[in-house]
Formats: structure tokens, C-alpha cells, sequence
């Protein structure tokens, strides 16, 4: 089947259905793409400079810091340097580089790439010299303050902040310290179309990271596409998705479109007992209670999930009961750390903490499809013997991103 036309921001597609969005996106080209940008240090190394170091990334989520003092230390490879997040006690979250101002010590010491903590005065202390700093990343306490020169300014050497905001409970952060545009700026029409689905209600939280020895727009492309369902998930959804998009619309740097189902489609009857009992924990549930007005405007009956991508390496994907994220942060030019996050409902009963159970385990196996491909991508492309990558009209978003990059990386 073809999936009807989105209406995109232009208003319906024109021409051949079968490369609908080429006709709707011209500017996009229709050409093979290069795979250097997946595996050349010299692209990755002005990758970093040009755009990790100067847009807005998604670091945490309200809920993962609930309370005043509440922190996150969240290790961000790609500008060798690791932030500090707390909320203050005004409620506002804040960011510091994780940066001692004394003699340089990381204030709280890092295991791994993500740490959690808490502090009901909302300060931190680095455990060197014991120099203590608030929420507002003021420095508060010297041990022996008495015995620095008069030269010495405290009110000048809190923590190194970083410009921090929030959208729909989405904590960013932009590293880039002359850096003017405001996130709802840089987010532009895209917050329009993904805002007000309940988030934050929909909060017990799977989440599940590995590193992959692949370039991170590998690991990202491989989950911004549909054509790979039949193929890749014939184990876990076999006949379940159109390999198609629907309502594919390009905001800026961003971009987003629909899924849908295949007509007749084949869910298992585990998968539709397990959503049925939780109200919507699969994205087979037809009902539209929480989606937002954007979301589905036509109401399609097979609308399944919207997969969207906030540039550069955020996935947002919102469904009836649940929503999901992947994200993927790079390391080096051939290595990512990937984070899939599955977020419903808390489940009431226990036959609701069944369904939900069935269903993370049903993403979690998807998922292991899905990362299944990518080293095996990065190997065969670094061998330099393919220089482009061919697309077909519904990997649009993929060409999207190389667009998009593009402009900034070379620009
Ligand atoms: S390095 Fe932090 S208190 Fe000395
Ligand atoms: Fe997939």
C-alpha cells in the first residue's frame, strides 16, 4: 500500500506518489549521498566544533531530577568535558561545567557517563579541597578563606555555567559559550508540532544504553527510517509496519512523520492483549486521547507512531500510551553511545504491570534488531570501497539529516 499524503508544510505532494517527497522537498535532491561523514576523523573532528559544540542537546528529563538538589553529572565526549545539572531551590534547573574553580578537580567525581545524586541544601562539594557551590553555581564555602591573597575573588569563580533550558520537560544545553539563540529559537516550528502530549504523565521509564563501535549518524539513521521493518524486525513485528511515511514535514534542522500500519497487520495476540489491558503500551492502539492536534491531523486509522528527530541526535517518537526516545552521542568518529528510553504509564494492576512488562521486553527485542546492524555498517563502509549511499524517496529523513549537516559542517 501507499501511504496517503501528508500535508506538509507546502500543502499536499505533487507528482509521482512513489517519490512524494522528493516532490514536496526538491531542495533535498534526489542523488546518491557521501559516506564520509560517517567515517572520516577529519569530518568528525569539524562535526564537533560546528555542531555539538554550538546547538542545543537534550541532557536530561525533568523527572530524572524531581527535587531541589536533585543533580546529574552527564559526560558529553565529544567536547571533553562533563556537566553538572541541579536543581536549585526555585525549581530551576541549572548547568555548570563539572569543573572545580580551586584547582581544576571534576567537583563531583565521575563513574561512567551518566551519574545521579542528591543534595537537600542544593550544593555541591568538590571532595579535594571541600570548596562548596549552590544551585546558582555561586561559590559559598572556602575552608581557610582567610589564607588566599587578597587578590583572590570568590564571587568570581563559581562554577562555569552553561546555558541551560528547558522545553516540555526536556532539559538542553549549549555549550557554545557565544552562542545567542534561544532554544525555543533553535526548536522553531518543530516544539509547535511535538508539544503538549503528556510527557511527564507518562513516566515509568525503561531505558536501556551500549556502546557501538559505529559513527553516530550509523547508529541514528538505522532508527529513521521504516524501510527496514520487513527485513530487520521480521523476528519481533513481522508484517505489522508500512515501510513508508506519512506526513513527513521538515522544521529547519528538525524533521518529523508518521508511521503506520500495515493494513491487516499482524501483531501478535500476546501484543494486543498486553495494550489492550494497558490502555495503549504497544503502538498498535487506535484510540486518540493524548495525542496532540498536530499529531495525526487526519486521523488515520493506521496511524501507529510519530518518528521525529530533533537535529542533530534526538529521536522523540510519541504513540497513544507511550512514547519513546533514542539518542546518540558520539565518542569518536566510530563510536556512540546509544540510549533508548521506552516511557508509559505506571501500571495500577497486576495485570497491568504484565502488559507493560510484555511490551518493554517487545521494544527491548526490536531494539536488539535494530543495533544488530550497525557495526557490521560501520566495517563495510570503512573499507572505503562504496564512496555513497543510495536512498529511496521514504528515507527521506536520513537524507534530511545529511542536508542538514551539511549546512553546518561545510557551510
Ligand atoms: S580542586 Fe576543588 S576544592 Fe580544590
Ligand atoms: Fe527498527
Amino acid at each position: 500500500m501507499l501511504l496517503g499524503l501528508g500535508g506538509g508544510p507546502r500543502g499536499a505532494a505533487m507528482g509521482s506518489d512513489r517519490q512524494r517527497w522528493a516532490t514536496l522537498y526538491p531542495e533535498l535532491g534526489t542523488g546518491p549521498v557521501s559516506t564520509e561523514p560517517c567515517i572520516s576523523p577529519a569530518f568528525y573532528e569539524r562535526e564537533k566544533e560546528r555542531v555539538f559544540k554550538k546547538v542545543w542537546l537534550k541532557v536530561a528529563r525533568d523527572e530524572e531530577l524531581p527535587k531541589p538538589g536533585d543533580w546529574k553529572v552527564k559526560k558529553l565526549h565529544f567536547a571533553d568535558t562533563s556537566i553538572i545539572l541541579i536543581r536549585g531551590k526555585d525549581g530551576v534547573v541549572r548547568g555548570y561545567h563539572n569543573i572545580c574553580s580551586h584547582r581544576g578537580n571534576q567537583v563531583i567525581v565521575e563513574h561512567g557517563d551518566e551519574m545521579f545524586g542528591a543534595n537537600r541544601a542544593a550544593v555541591v562539594t568538590c571532595r579535594f579541597h571541600g570548596w562548596v557551590y549552590d544551585a546558582h553555581g555561586k561559590l559559598v564555602h572556602v575552608p581557610s578563606e582567610e589564607r588566599f591573597y587578597a587578590c583572590f575573588e570568590k564571587e568570581k569563580n563559581g562554577l562555569t555555567a552553561v546555558r541551560t533550558d528547558t522545553w516540555e520537560g526536556f532539559v538542553f544545553v549549549n555549550l557554545d559559550p557565544d552562542g545567542r539563540e534561544s532554544l525555543r529559537d533553535y526548536l522553531g516550528a518543530y516544539a509547535e508540532h511535538m508539544r503538549g502530549f503528556p510527557y511527564g504523565e507518562l513516566d515509568s521509564c525503561h531505558t536501556y544504553h551500549t556502546y557501538l563501535r559505529c559513527n553516530w549518524k550509523v547508529a541514528h539513521d538505522a532508527f529513521a527510517e521504516a524501510y527496514h521493518v520487513d527485513t530487520i524486525h521480521a523476528g519481533t513485528l513481522p508484517n505489522v509496519f508500512s515501510t513508508g511515511l506519512a506526513n513527513v514535514k521538515l522544521f529547519g534542522p528538525h524533521r518529523t512523520s508518521a508511521v503506520c500500519l500495515r493494513p491487516g497487520e499482524h501483531f501478535r495476540p500476546v501484543q494486543k492483549i498486553a495494550d489492550a489491558i494497558g490502555g495503549g503500551y504497544t503502538v498498535i492502539h487506535h484510540r486518540a486521547t493524548m495525542l496532540p492536534l498536530t499529531i495525526n491531523p487526519d486521523h488515520r486509522t493506521d496511524f501507529s507512531f510519530e518518528l521525529s528527530v530533533l537535529f542533530p541526535n534526538l529521536l522523540i517518537h510519541v504513540s497513544e500510551g507511550l512514547w519513546f526516545t533514542h539518542q546518540f552521542w558520539p565518542l569518536a568518529h566510530n563510536l556512540t553511545r546509544w540510549e533508548g528510553k521506552y516511557y508509559a504509564r505506571k501500571p495500577l494492576t497486576n495485570s497491568q504491570a504484565w502488559a507493560l512488562h510484555s511490551a518493554q521486553i517487545l521494544f527491548r527485542n526490536a531494539w536488539l534488531e535494530d543495533t544488530g546492524t550497525m557495526e557490521a555498517t560501520q566495517v563495510a563502509l570503512s573499507s572505503g570501497v562504496r564512496k555513497v549511499m543510495n536512498l529511496q524517496d521514504d528515507e527521506v529523513l536520513v537524507r534530511h539529516g545529511y542536508h542538514v549537516l551539511d549546512r553546518y559542517v561545510n557551510a
